[in-house]
């Protein structure tokens, strides 16, 4: 198959093209798309077959359900049922926006999109490419992150035709994501609205409108029996390389990682730091990485992923990252960062 790399620019302007790869979804074919978090991996959510191909492009296994993109609120009662008054409430507050509610499915919703669930989970993004792309391919469209299962997931249109060359009908081109991590996705249809992948919308956030506590996710994942989104468990996000978060005072986090460096180049291993801008100078590897200042967590954010494929087009066999804080966006940075490395984190 051919794919089809078209540049958006997210306004009127782009109506033709964006109508014509609506067509394509609507047909039953796959295009990918930006949205303000990642790029994401498009078909027709109600059309069972369309939706077994984004399994197939993506490698991805079968009981790992898929986010229904929508671009009206009005919408929503078509797709979720049991919707309850606080839903709405975080709808006008978070949609459009970078957050995904889970609700009780109505028949339209065919179980090949939600995994074997009878639950849907459901987003309105906020980029105007995806919002007129959505309506243009009928208002439901199913879209996981536009990676290889495993793989991180794409910030720039070049990450995903570095996945999905050949395997998909069209790529919307538009530019760089803002956000650069995947959404938050809050379970509600538990009494207590549970948080099951953190992201920029925060617990806090969350429960500031709902007058109501939220039950978070560890950042780090590793508590046996805390309630997962099914795709959290697979290994994902990783870079090729082997990665070890290292979790310590300032101080103590260079000195550890320079040390294990020594030893590792000794042993003829590539290797890659993700270091920040007080301390990318002072790392001794074969590729380093500043990923940002700390003072700006939403910069970070943006550039994880980027620097996570960077490692695997540079063959780093051995790679270690400064850990983040567990608030505000760093919770999310953490959260990702920690399962890209398999949950290896030492402190130090
Ligand atoms: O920001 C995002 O959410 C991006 C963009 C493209 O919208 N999409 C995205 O989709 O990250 P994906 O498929 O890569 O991740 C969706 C996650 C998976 O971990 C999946 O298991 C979970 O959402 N999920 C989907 N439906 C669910 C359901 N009914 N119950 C629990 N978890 C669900
Ligand atoms: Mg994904």
């Amino acid at each position: 198959m051919r794919t089809e790399v078209i540049a958006v620019c997210g306004t009127t302007a782009d109506k033709e093209k964006i109508e014509a790869a609506g067509a394509i979804i609507r047909t039953g074919g796959l295009v990918a798309f930006p949205t303000e978090t990642v790029y994401g991996l498009g078909a027709d959510a109600l059309n069972p077959e369309a939706a077994g191909k984004i399994y197939e492009a993506k490698g991805r296994p079968a009981d790992n359900p898929l986010i229904i993109h929508i671009s009206r609120i009005e919408d929503l009662p078509e797709i979720a049922e049991n919707v309850p008054e606080t839903a709405y409430l975080l709808a006008k507050v978070f949609w459009p926006g970078p957050f995904t509610m889970i609700f009780k499915k109505t028949r339209l919703v065919p179980v090949e999109t939600t995994g074997g669930l009878e639950t849907v989970a459901v987003r309105m993004p906020a980029n105007e490419t995806a919002l007129m792309l959505i309506k243009a391919a009928g208002g439901f469209v199913a879209a996981p992150s536009a990676n290889s299962s495993g793989r991180p997931s794409p910030t720039v249109a070049s990450h995903v035709i570095a996945d999905m060359d050949g395997r998909i009908n069209m790529i919307l081109d538009g530019g760089e994501t803002e956000i650069g991590l995947e959404s938050t996705i809050i379970d509600m249809t538990s009494e207590t609205p549970t948080i099951l992948r953190p992201g920029r919308i925060t617990a806090e956030m969350l429960a500031a409108v709902l007058d109501q506590a939220v039950s978070d996710q560890p950042s780090r994942q590793d508590i046996h029996g805390a309630p997962q989104a099914p795709g959290m468990k697979y290994r994902h996000y990783a870079p090729l390389g082997k990665l070890t978060v290292i979790e310590g005072t300032e101080e103590n986090v260079v000195s550890y990682i320079n040390r294990q460096l020594h030893a590792d180049r000794a042993a003829g291993k590539k290797t890659g730091v993700i270091g920040t801008d007080r301390t990318v100078g002072l790392y001794g590897a074969d590729s380093v990485k500043n990923i940002g200042s700390r003072e700006d967590e939403l910069f970070i954010a943006r550039q994880l992923y980027r620097i996570l494929r960077e490692f695997d087009d540079e063959k780093i066999e051995i790679i270690y990252s400064e850990a983040f804080t567990g608030t505000g966006v760093g919770h999310a940075i953490m959260n990702r960062l920690s399962k890209a490395a398999g949950y290896r984190v030492t402190e130090v």
